[in-house]
C-alpha cells in the first residue's frame, strides 16, 4: 500500500530546496523520509484569526492536519496555563538552515538542546545514526512522550532531562551543538563541551548564528545566518512585563519628554536592540486603522522601567529609554547593519563580542553578560 504521507514529505523537501534552505542531498533525503506528522499528532497552527487546534484522531480534521504538518510553518504542540507556547515543532525552513549550517559528516556527534517533539532529533538520527545523537529537554513529561514517539518512528537518540545550558557533560565532547530554543547569551558550557573546530548553531535574540570553535578551544566565532526567533529558554527568568502604567496616556513620568528617532521599528534595529539588551521587552500598538505612522512603541526592562514612544516623543519612567537610545546611536554609527552583516565571538569565560562584517573589524562591541 502506498504511504499517503510520502507525497507531502517530498513536496515539503522540494519546497525547502527551491527556497535555498535545504542544499545538501543528504539533508534533502532526510526531510523526504522522516515523518514530521508522527511528532505532532495534535498541534496548534497560526491562522489569520488566531491559533487553530488540530487533532489527527478527529476524522474530519485528519486531511487538514496532514497538510499543515507538511507546510513550512511552526506547529505549537504545548501551551501553558496562560496560553503561552512551551513546545513546538519549529518551522521546517528554519530547521533546514540550522541543520545545513551544522555542517555534519558521517561520524559527527551532535548535542541537541531542546528535544521538543523529537522531529529534529529524528532527522539527526536518520542522517548520523542513533549513537551519534544526544538530546536534552527541560520538560520531564514532554521528554517521556517524545521518547515514545521517537521509538515508534524507529529512532533512539540518547535523551536526558535538564537545563540545556548545562549541556550534557558526561557525554561530551560533541562535534556539533544545536540549540532549538532561544537563548540570550551562548552558555560557556557549550564552548567547553564542543570539540576544537566544532560548530555551535543557536538562536540568539532575533537571529540564527553559527559559531565555529577555534582549534585551541578558547573562542567560538561566526556570522549570523538569518532572522528567526525561537521560544526562549524555560530555565531563564521570565521576559520583562510591560507595566499597566505604560498603557495609561495620563500617567506622570519622570524627566521631560524626549524626541525619538523615526526608525526605531526598523527590523534591523529591533534585532540589534535585542542583542544588546535582551532583557528589554518591546511592543508596538498599531495606530488607528492599523497605520504604522501613528503606532506607539513601548519598551520595558525587568526592573520596572518603561518608555512609551508616541508621535515621535518619548514618555519615560526610569532608565530604559537611555539604553534604547544608546543602542540606537551605536546602530546608526555602525551604518544601520542588517542581522546578516553581524557576527559574534564568544570566549569560554562567557564574554561576547558583536562585530560587523568580520571578527577583526574596528566595529565591534562587548555585549553585556
Ligand atoms: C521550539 S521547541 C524545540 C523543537 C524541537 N527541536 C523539535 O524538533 O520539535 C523548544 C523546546 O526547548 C525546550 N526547552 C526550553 N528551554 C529549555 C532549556 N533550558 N533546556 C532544555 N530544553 C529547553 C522546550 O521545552 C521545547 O520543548
Amino acid at each position: 500500500m502506498t504511504d499517503p504521507t510520502a507525497g507531502p514529505r517530498h513536496d515539503l523537501a522540494a519546497k525547502l530546496t527551491t527556497a535555498g534552505a535545504l542544499q545538501s542531498p543528504a539533508w534533502v533525503s532526510a526531510f523526504e523520509q522522516v515523518p514530521r506528522h508522527a511528532f505532532a499528532p495534535t498541534c496548534w497552527h497560526r491562522t489569520a484569526t488566531g491559533l487553530e487546534y488540530l487533532d489527527s484522531t478527529t476524522p474530519e480534521q485528519r486531511d487538514h492536519w496532514l497538510a499543515v504538518s507538511y507546510s513550512d510553518v511552526p506547529l505549537v504542540t504545548q501551551l501553558d496555563a496562560t496560553g503561552t507556547a512551551t513546545s513546538a515543532s519549529s518551522q521546517p525552513s528554519v530547521m533546514a538552515i540550522m541543520l545545513e549550517a551544522l555542517d555534519v559528516t558521517k561520524g559527527t556527534t551532535v548535542l541537541e538542546v531542546g528535544t521538543g517533539t523529537g522531529y529534529n532529533a529524528a532527522l539527526l538520527c536518520h542522517r548520523l545514526g542513533d549513537d551519534r545523537v544526544h538530546t536534552v529537554e527541560y520538560d520531564q513529561t514532554l521528554s517521556t512522550t517524545t521518547a515514545a514517539a521517537l521509538a515508534q518512528a524507529g529512532y533512539h537518540p540518547a535523551m536526558r532531562v535538564g537545563d540545556g545550558a548545562a549541556g550534557w557533560p558526561e557525554q561530551a565532547p560533541y562535534d556539533r551543538i544545536i540549540a532549538t530554543y532561544g537563548t540570550e547569551r551562548i552558555p560557556p558550557t557549550w564552548l567547553r563541551q564542543c570539540t576544537p573546530g566544532g560548530v555551535i548553531v543557536a538562536n540568539l535574540g532575533l537571529g540564527l548564528v553559527a559559531l565555529r570553535r577555534d582549534e585551541h578551544g578558547v573562542t567560538a566565532s561566526g556570522r549570523f545566518l538569518s532572522r528567526a526567533a525561537f521560544m526562549l529558554s524555560r530555565a531563564d527568568p521570565a521576559a520583562a512585563m510591560i507595566p499597566d502604567a505604560a498603557f495609561d496616556p495620563g500617567v506622570l513620568c519622570d524627566g521631560s519628554p524626549a524626541d525619538a528617532p523615526p526608525d526605531l521599528r526598523a527590523d534591523s534595529f529591533v534585532a540589534w536592540l535585542h542583542l544588546h539588551y535582551p532583557g528589554i521587552a518591546q511592543i508596538t500598538i498599531p495606530g488607528p486603522n492599523g497605520t504604522g505612522d501613528q503606532a506607539e512603541h513601548i519598551y520595558a526592562n525587568r526592573m520596572g522601567s518603561w518608555a512609551r514612544v508616541r508621535h515621535g516623543q518619548v514618555i519615560q519612567v526610569g532608565p530604559v529609554w537611555r539604553d534604547v537610545h544608546n543602542a540606537h546611536t551605536r546602530w546608526v554609527r555602525a551604518g544601520r547593519p542588517e542581522v546578516e552583516q553581524l557576527g559574534l565571538t564568544v570566549r569560554d569565560d562567557g564574554h561576547h563580542t558583536l562585530w560587523v562584517d568580520n571578527p577583526s573589524s574596528t566595529q565591534r562591541w562587548s555585549l553585556t553578560p
